[in-house]
């Protein structure tokens, strides 16, 4: 039998609570990759934190630093990279992900993102009086665009990140 290759470079995408994080760490240890988080590259890098950033940046501040990051990143080789959810609106990203590597889109109900994200204070895109309406607006712009570049579409509400893990490391 054929010998299956594993892509070098595996590319997670989805919104916030989709678990590309979680789901990201376990992927690369199973595969021995590296796991990098975008967010959290950005901040070891400026050396503070992503609401910290959008005070005093602004949403386009961050957008650069995370698009220079995206950039670095998706070059190297043997890596799980977990993007931050609003990642896909810079055509830039859009271009390097898709071009770079395999692109896992984890589709999660927003209504599972709204459990997930419920205590969370790190993203300033959720501190709204109405978190929910804004977990939809922003899927209605971004799921297209997640589509567009996706090489794969997994459903990453149900279950635990091993076992997502597990069925992504079967279909690669
Ligand atoms: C954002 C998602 C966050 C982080 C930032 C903006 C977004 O990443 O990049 O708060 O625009 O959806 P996660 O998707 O990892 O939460």
């Amino acid at each position: 039998m054929a010998q299956r290759r594993i892509p070098s470079r595996i590319f997670l995408v989805g919104p916030m609570g989709a678990g590309k994080t979680t789901i990201g760490r376990e992927l690369a240890s199973r595969l021995g990759f590296r796991f990098v988080d975008s967010d959290s590259e950005i901040e070891r890098k400026t050396g503070v934190s992503i609401p910290w950033i959008f005070d005093i940046e602004g949403e386009q501040g961050f957008r650069q630093r995370e698009a220079a990051v995206i950039d670095q990143l998706t070059q190297q080789e043997h890596l799980v990279l977990a993007t931050g959810g609003g990642a896909v609106t810079t055509p830039s990203n859009r271009d390097a992900l898709s071009a770079r590597g395999i692109v896992i889109y984890l589709f999660t109900p927003v209504q599972v993102q709204l459990q997930r994200t419920r205590h969370d204070t790190n993203r300033p895109l959720l501190q709204s009086s109405n978190p929910r309406q804004r977990l939809e607006e922003l899927m209605q712009q971004r799921d297209p665009l997640y589509r567009q570049i996706a090489d794969l579409v997994i459903e990453s509400s149900s279950g635990r990140a091993r076992g997502v893990a597990k069925r992504i490391e079967a279909t690669l």
